[in-house]
Formats: C-alpha cells, structure tokens, sequence
C-alpha cells in the first residue's frame, strides 16, 4: 500500500526490498554492522518503527551473514513492538534446520507467543532437504491473515506441482537423518572457511551459527588492491582467481561479500588458497 513501510534489517536476503516495492510499499532500511556481529538492540528498533510501518521482516538464520537471532533478542523485538499494534512480523526460517549453535533454535512466534497473532513464519524445502527449484514453500500464522493470502495468492499465481508437494511431504515427513548429516556437514565446512578467511589480508568474518554462507567485511583487501568497492572486488576475484562470489552492496551491505560454503571441502579450500594467492 502507498504510503506504508516495512522494516527491514540489512544485511538483507536480495528479494525483501523488492517485494515490498512491489507490493507499492517503502522498505525502510534498519542497518547492521560487523563490528555489532549483526545486531541490533531496541532504541535501534524502535527508531525505524513509525505509525506507517506495517510490517517487520526478519531472517533467522541470516542469509547472508548466518547470524541467528536467540530467544531473548526476539523477545527485546517484541517488547519494542508491544507499542506498535498494527505491525505485522514475518519471519522467513528458511535455514531453521541448517543451525548449529549451542541455544535450542527458536521461531518468533515460539519465542513471542504474545505476538502470534501478528506474526507469519516463512519456511521452505529448498535449503533444508536440498530441493531449490521444486518451488514449495510455506508459512503459518493466524487464520485471518493466511485466508487474506490465499485471496491473493489464488489469482495471481500457478500452483506447486504435485510431484513437488508430494517430495515436500516425504522430506517434512522423513527421519531427518540427511538434514542433521549435513547440518553437521556445513558447521565442519564453517569452521575451515571462518578461520581460513580471517587469515587472509583484508578479511574479517564473524562466526556463523547457520545457513551456509559467510559475509567478510572486505573493504581493507580492497583498498589494499586499489578497487573501488565490494562490485568491483567481486568481478576481480572472479577474474583473477577465478572464484564466484556476490557484493554484499546486493545484500544492503556494500564493503562485505558473501560467500557459499555449500560446495565440497575440497573446493572451498582450492577457493581460499586462489583467494589468499591474489591478496599476498
Ligand atoms: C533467506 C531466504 N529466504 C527465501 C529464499 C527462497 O527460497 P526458494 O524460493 O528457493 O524456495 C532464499 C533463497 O535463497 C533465502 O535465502
């Protein structure tokens, strides 16, 4: 709707902005920084929050930085939120499973049962059980706002095919052996690249506790080769190492890059090696 926003946190996953602005809403922007590994506390919060926000978007864990909000950050959020009735929370938990820290993994709506009835919980298939392209995705929240989905998703969309959502129930229904098999798989993979990156000139990472992506703060390695920024960082190292990754200016985060660990160990530190020989 003109004239409304929705907040949210930077760095962000690359769609949120334009969803809202497709929905003819303004994205407002709460930015986060390395140096705060990614968070942000309630005076922050709450200075971004204004009678026209509708909506909070949030990413737990984060692609891309894989930082995962705790039970008690949520419930910081929340109390911010007590005093704003009319903004809806979506949380997308697309890499819930993909999550290794040492607190048990909460959603909003787990943590901040107060706010169910404003708030969506986003997941899907594609991360967890590895089925990017089988288009099945899925959210819970109150029936008034899923029946208001429903009314638009109905007119405006195709549906999943029933292949897909056949696979979909067969992983959600599954043993999750494969999912805790290679939850434990990516914590290995985040161990070597967090500390093989922070070794190389000009990057600083911050632990990850999900998802598979790390997001170096990069802006000393590239002054360091005379670039001017992450975009053209990016195209150099994808050039001159030939390794791909994204800017994080994609991400809202210009200075930072992101890179996937969602590759073999054997490639990730061919990866890092090309990647430290361009930086001696
Ligand atoms: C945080 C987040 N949400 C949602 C998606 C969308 O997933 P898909 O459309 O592949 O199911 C992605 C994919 O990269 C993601 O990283």
């Amino acid at each position: 709707e003109h004239g409304k926003e929705a907040v949210i946190i930077s760095p962000y996953w690359v769609s949120y902005p334009d969803m809202v602005l497709l929905a003819n809403g303004s994205p407002v922007i709460l930015k986060t920084s390395f140096e705060n590994n990614f968070q942000f506390n309630a005076e922050d919060l709450d200075s971004v929050l204004t009678e026209n926000t509708r909506l909070l978007m949030l990413n737990s864990p984060s692609n891309p930085t894989g930082v995962t909000y705790t039970k008690d950050q949520y419930q910081i959020i929340a109390e911010v939120l007590k005093n704003y009735p009319d903004v809806l929370i979506a949380t997308d938990d697309m890499y819930e499973h993909i999550y290794w820290g040492e607190d048990k993994f909460y959603s909003f709506a787990e943590a901040c049962p107060d706010l169910f009835e404003r708030t969506i919980t986003i997941n899907g298939v594609s991360k967890a059980y590895a089925m990017t392209g089988w288009r099945i995705g899925y959210c819970g929240g109150p029936p008034k706002i899923i029946a208001a989905m429903k009314k638009v998703q109905g007119q405006s969309t195709s549906n999943a095919s029933s292949v897909s959502q056949a696979a979909a129930v067969t992983a959600l229904n599954g043993t999750h052996e494969s999912v805790h098999s290679m939850t434990r798989e990516y914590e290995r993979r985040h161990k070597f690249i967090y500390a093989a990156l922070n070794e190389i000139r000009g990057f600083k990472t911050v632990a990850a506790t999900g998802a598979f992506y790390t997001f170096p703060k990069v802006t000393s390695a590239v002054e360091y080769l005379n670039l001017t920024d992450d975009i053209e960082f990016s195209d150099y190292l994808l050039e001159k190492a030939r390794v791909a990754v994204v800017p994080g200016t994609a991400f809202g985060a210009k200075g930072h890059i992101r890179l996937s660990f969602a590759t073999s160990m054997e490639l990730l530190k061919e990866a890092v090696n090309r990647i430290k020989e361009v930086l001696k």
